[in-house]
């Protein structure tokens, strides 16, 4: 077995810089080796002060590094596939944030080369998949505790104070939109729980306490009825302006019970009584909520590298979650009525 394995990742932004850190410190069999941005700033200071031996701003030159073992690709998802498909044919292992490609073909063209590499390790972000709550919540629908699940309801909502950062990230690179890029965490947690594909979407929306939206050709916040295989039902709420916090609920229907995962969005155990009443203070944003499921899935990346297996989280899973959340689009951009291609 492979001592430590030596990881390279590109981009270094709101989410890169901690998956850095998680790779860096946090993971004993992984050393963060290299890292690469476009910002020449970022990578001089990550590499300063983290102290990681190779810096790069060429995303290329890094892949000529032949002491990494792995690619961590946590870049504005317009560049996912393109690195992607080079990190694998240079014979890298590859991590890459969701959503796997903004277009069904381009995801469809990653699944050809994942394919062809089958002794390399692929894996996709879904770290929800990996957070605590949501695995205990799997075990309980797979030990038959809440019967056949029918139906289920996904809030997805990022914080209202988070805006001006959130349009920096939207408008610096195109992100696929509110249910590419947000929803889809919900759309994958869908055929997870509900063990069923989609096949019909319709998505609505608009821009309504930020109009700057629509010149985004984006919603702020939308709202999506899924009808899956077996009649099963998935409701899907997503928007950037919570002004409570970071809202990230999922409520699963069986027929026999209900599971609910975050119904308060709770950012810890605590309650402040004060003139106001008795509080609980909401989740910040995804970097909070998620810490421990960013970990987790990185560690399950490296231990895949190590025991030279496949994570349970497929490339086939980033193939149809693309396709589901293009057709959420597709839907909210025409008024349609959309079947979902597969
Ligand atoms: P960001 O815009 O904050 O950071 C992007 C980083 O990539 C910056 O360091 C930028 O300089 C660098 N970069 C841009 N173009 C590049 C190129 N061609 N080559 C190399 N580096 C380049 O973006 P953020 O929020 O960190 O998102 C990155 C990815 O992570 C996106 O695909 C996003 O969808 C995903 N994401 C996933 C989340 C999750 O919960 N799983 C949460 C937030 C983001």
């Amino acid at each position: 077995m492979m001592e430590k394995v030596k990881v390279g990742i590109v981009g270094l932004g709101r989410l890169g810089r901690r998956h850095a850190e998680n790779l860096a410190f946090r993971i004993p069999n992984c050393e963060l080796l290299a890292v690469c941005s476009v910002n020449a700033e970022e990578v001089e200071q990550v590499q300063h002060d983290w102290n990681i031996k190779y810096g790069y701003t060429d995303f290329d030159r890094m892949l000529e590094n032949k002491e990494l073992d792995a690619i961590f690709i946590s870049s504005p998802s317009g560049f996912h596939c393109e690195q992607i498909q080079k990190a694998l044919n240079a014979g890298f292992h590859v991590f890459c944030e969701k959503p796997l490609g903004l277009y069904l073909e381009e995801a469809l063209l990653v699944q050809e080369v994942v394919r062809k590499h089958k002794d390399k390790v692929f894996m996709i972000g879904f770290m929800r998949r990996y957070d605590k709550s949501y695995a205990y919540a799997k075990k309980k629908i797979e030990e038959g505790k809440i019967g056949e699940p029918i139906l289920i309801r996904c809030y997805s909502l990022d914080p209202a104070k988070a805006i001006r950062g959130f349009m920096q990230f939207a408008k610096s690179n195109y992100s696929g939109g509110l249910f590419l890029d947000m929803a889809i965490h919900d759309l994958d947690l869908a055929r997870w729980y509900l063990g069923a594909e989609a096949k019909q979407v319709w998505a609505v929306g608009g821009a309504y306490a930020h109009p700057e939206f629509r010149e985004l050709n984006d919603a702020e916040t939308g709202a999506v009825l899924v009808k899956f295989e077996n009649d099963k039902i998935g409701i899907f709420v997503a928007g950037r302006n919570c002004a409570h916090g970071y809202h990230i609920e999922t409520e699963i229907i069986g027929t026999k019970g209900t599971l609910r995962i975050g119904t308060i969005p709770e950012k810890n155990m605590v309650t402040v009584f004060d003139e106001n009443g008795a509080i609980k203070e909401c989740s910040d944003g995804f970097l909070e909520r998620f810490e421990q499921a960013y970990l987790s899935e990185a560690e399950e990346f490296i231990s895949c590298i190590r025991e030279n297996r496949q994570p349970k989280v497929t490339v086939e899973d980033g193939v149809i979650s693309t396709a589901l959340g293009y057709a959420c689009k597709k839907s909210f951009e025409t008024g349609e009525l959309v079947n979902v291609e597969s």
